[in-house]
């Protein structure tokens, strides 16, 4: 693995702020990882302060991290030109599931996402909605046959977690394998049972 690698991390407006600060985290510490460029939506901000008590502020604070305007179209990863590694949205909402979709990129976050896809550069969508209605559903095969990673905010239960903070960084682990960043992690299974 080339070392320096750039990723894009995006919160928007659903359940499940805490997964993408988890996963915020564990991409700022890795060592392969140079820089997060992180993007929050308008509703994506109210979430993490309603559930979290988490102001932006707090996020880009943390080492590697820099907080992008989500209204700058003409920011770096807006262009294919601009070497990324890969993005995520977690939580990623139902709407703009539906942009990338379709491939409205009247936002920061649902161009970057487009970036990816057409440079097939990897893309993980975090999709926290329930129950899914039929224009969810086909939303998600577009994206997965257009090259995305459909990850829903589902984590497992196998290893045992005693906190929920277990939780999100289980989950965590699964998306950064997602991103080619496989890191040691004793909650993984194992053959013949619980970690
Ligand atoms: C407090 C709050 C919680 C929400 N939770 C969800 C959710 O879990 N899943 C979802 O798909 N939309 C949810 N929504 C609706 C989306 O935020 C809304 O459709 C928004 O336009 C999505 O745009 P964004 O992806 O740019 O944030 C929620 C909205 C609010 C205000």
């Amino acid at each position: 693995m080339s070392a320096g690698l750039r990723f894009t991390l995006a919160i928007t407006g659903a359940s499940g702020a805490a997964f993408g600060v988890a996963t915020l985290k564990r991409l700022s510490a890795n060592p392969a990882v140079a820089q997060v460029a992180l993007l929050l939506s308008p509703t994506g901000r109210r979430c993490l302060l309603d559930e979290t008590g988490l102001a932006p502020k707090d996020l880009a604070a943390l080492p590697k991290v820099s907080l992008r305007d989500e209204r700058d179209l003409g920011a770096d990863i807006s262009s294919g030109s601009h070497r990324q590694d890969g993005m995520v949205i977690v939580p990623c909402s139902a709407g703009a599931l539906g942009r990338i979709a379709s491939g409205v990129s009247e936002t920061l976050v649902s161009r970057a996402a487009d970036v990816c896809l057409k440079e097939r550069r990897p893309l993980v969508l975090c999709l926290r909605e329930t129950p899914l209605n039929r224009i969810h559903l086909e939303n998600m095969l577009r994206v997965h046959d257009a090259g995305a990673v459909v990850m829903p905010l589902t984590p497992g239960f196998y290893s045992g977690p005693k906190t929920l903070e277990d939780l999100f960084d289980t989950f965590a682990t699964r998306v950064l394998d997602q991103l080619g960043l496989s890191e040691t992690d004793g909650r993984r299974w194992k053959e013949g049972g619980r970690p």
